[in-house]
């Protein structure tokens, strides 16, 4: 067979059957059968040393192409094939950093303490302090330091929750109200005061649409030098206004407790008729929505405290978180706030 035909031959059908080869392995095989010893190559080089003179310079020109191209191609395909298998590698070591994994819903602050929150910060904006009492409660502070006699029906088994029930001066009980804390505070620090207090309170009602025995109040108390009515109804309509939005007017309503004098009540405009439309679903057309219960604090709870109310004067309040919501967003039932239906709860994030 002629070396010249043969090795042409060797280079035509090395292409395609090195760009066969399908792995590395495969592609050392290739190579040994294009260029080993068994090789056409293989054998045109054994082959060299019996030519003849004038042959030689051809066919070993031949030789070095058809090999020096032949090792190309399989260079090119090695570097494929490896880039593959490299490929395949990373592939299969990765770890999968998106794997799905438990995932807990993101829960939210209960309404309640949500508008606790808000009016806290109303207030805090004033000049404010933030302060706290306990709930289970002397006697003496939850009505004796609030002028709120012996013989008032508020302090009868059938509406307060005692712990300890006997002498007057021992006697402790769940906190009805978050007014006790006013005279704790004032006993331990000088005026002025300017104290607002959230917290629970408890009373022996039974569960209803409009009554919890468990619930919660936040307690005002401005104490300072020349602290008028005036001030009561600015303060507050700041608060309504920042709460309900800058259109809310509010009116007092003459009323009872028996630690302010004068009390009162303080009803604001109806936020979504603004006043005026018959069978509105928010104040049923009286155009007023009932908020809170205040007064300019009686000069005996000053007195208890230690204070003189002669050189200060004061203004309280006391109001439900819990109406305030019911009010601002509609909802019907106090029992909404303690059945934990996520239904209810997630629609106010
Ligand atoms: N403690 C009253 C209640 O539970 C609410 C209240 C009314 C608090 C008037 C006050 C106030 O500080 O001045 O009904």
């Amino acid at each position: 067979m002629d070396p010249i035909a043969t090795l042409d031959q060797a280079i035509t059908s090395a292409p395609d059957t090195i760009e066969a080869a399908g792995s590395l392995e495969e592609l050392e095989r290739i190579e040994t059968s294009l260029l080993g010893k068994e090789s056409a190559v293989g054998r045109v080089r054994q082959e060299m040393g019996r030519l003849g003179d004038d042959l030689k310079p051809t066919v070993g020109a031949k030789l070095n192409e058809a090999s020096g191209r032949i090792n190309g191609l399989l260079a090119a395909r090695r570097a494929e094939l490896a880039a593959v298998a490299e490929g395949r590698r990373i592939r299969e070591e990765a770890i999968d950093v998106t794997l799905e994994t438990l995932t807990y819903p993101r829960g939210s602050l209960h309404l309640v303490q949500q508008t606790i929150d808000e009016i806290v910060d109303i207030f805090v904006g004033l000049g404010y302090q933030v302060a706290n009492g306990p709930e289970a409660e002397l006697a003496y502070y939850n009505f004796d330091a609030l002028n709120t006699p012996a013989t008032h029906p508020s302090r009868w088994e059938s509406d307060t929750m005692y712990l300890d029930w006997g002498a007057p001066e021992d006697e402790v009980l769940l906190r009805t109200q978050t007014s006790p804390v006013q005279a704790r505070w004032m006993e331990t620090h000088d005026p002025p005061v300017y104290i607002v207090v959230p917290g629970r309170c408890y009373r022996k009602d039974t569960i209803d649409a409009t009554h919890l025995p468990v619930f919660y109040q936040i307690e005002g108390l401005a104490v300072d030098e020349h602290i008028q009515f005036s001030d009561l109804k600015g303060t507050l309509l700041h608060f309504a206004r920042e709460f309900f939005g800058p259109q809310s007017e509010v009116r007092l309503r003459p009323h009872f407790f028996p630690f302010t004098e004068p009390s009162a009540e303080l009803d604001v405009t109806c936020f979504a008729c603004d006043g005026g439309i018959a069978g509105c679903r928010v104040c049923g057309g009286a155009g007023w929505l009932e908020l809170l219960g205040c007064g300019m604090v009686d000069p005996f709870v000053l007195e208890a405290a230690g204070y003189d109310p002669g050189a200060v004067s004061g203004f309280a309040f006391g109001l439900g978180p819990e109406r305030v919501a019911m009010v601002r967003h509609g909802i019907d039932s106090l029992r909404h706030f303690i059945e934990n239906d996520i239904r209810f709860l997630g629609q106010f994030r």
